[in-house]
């Protein structure tokens, strides 16, 4: 099978072109790029303009990226520990502690695409990570009880994909979706629902 991306309607190539490598190069990444990459978050819409997420990061080299690696579920830790920054995207749930933000998550989500779309403007990549000590975070970091750990995130510049171990060496490639009819209704809805193969 191609590993092209092709879509299905003509699209700004930025959303094929993004993708989440494992291999990082040995190269640093500043903190003025990762507050760049977080300055796109900051403009990301939320429900009520409430702006929930919260990030925590550090830069390879200095302690906070070891603690944050030391965050992250083995597999991810092994990858991860070659990029030039890491991050945990966490979000408000309330924060009067009585009404709860409903879109905290989807909002937190918005800002981590408008980071990963920043990071790739940069020539930089930007990896997902739900496989994170989700118990340790907010104990290690710090954070009050109203603030919910999302996901953890790797920053680096693509590295050499011959780095890698065999089995993630084979995986280094850019996925495919779903195609857009599976996913839209107009209208009621039709079908059903399936798990991508
Ligand atoms: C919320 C979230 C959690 C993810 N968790 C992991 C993870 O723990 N480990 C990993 O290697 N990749 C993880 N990924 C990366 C996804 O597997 C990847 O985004 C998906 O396969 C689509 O590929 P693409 O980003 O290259 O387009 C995660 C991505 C997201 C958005």
């Amino acid at each position: 099978m191609s590993n092209a991306r092709t879509p299905d309607h003509p699209i700004d190539p930025q959303f094929t072109e993004r993708w989440s490598p494992r291999a990082f190069a040995d190269k640093p990444v500043t903190h003025e790029q990762v507050l760049t990459v977080l300055e796109a978050a900051r403009w990301a819409p939320s429900g009520s303009n409430l702006q929930p997420w919260r990030f925590f990061y550090g830069v390879r080299g200095e302690p906070e990226f070891d603690t944050l690696l030391s965050l992250l579920v083995p597999f991810n830790e092994g990858w991860a520990r070659n990029a030039g920054a890491l991050m945990i995207i966490a979000s408000v749930t309330s924060y009067d502690g009585t009404r709860p933000i409903r879109t905290h998550s989807f909002d937190a989500g918005s800002a981590f695409m408008s980071l990963s779309l920043q990071a790739h403007a940069m020539g930089l990549v930007a990896h997902g990570m739900a496989g994170v000590e989700y118990d340790k975070v907010p104990l290690v970091l710090g954070m009050p009880d109203n603030l919910q750990v999302e996901a953890a995130v790797a920053i680096g510049y693509q590295g050499d994909a011959a780095s890698l171990p065999d089995a993630l060496r084979q995986r280094e490639t850019p996925s495919q979706r779903v195609p857009l009819d599976e996913l839209v209704f107009k209208g009621r809805f039709k079908g059903e629902i399936k798990a991508p193969v």
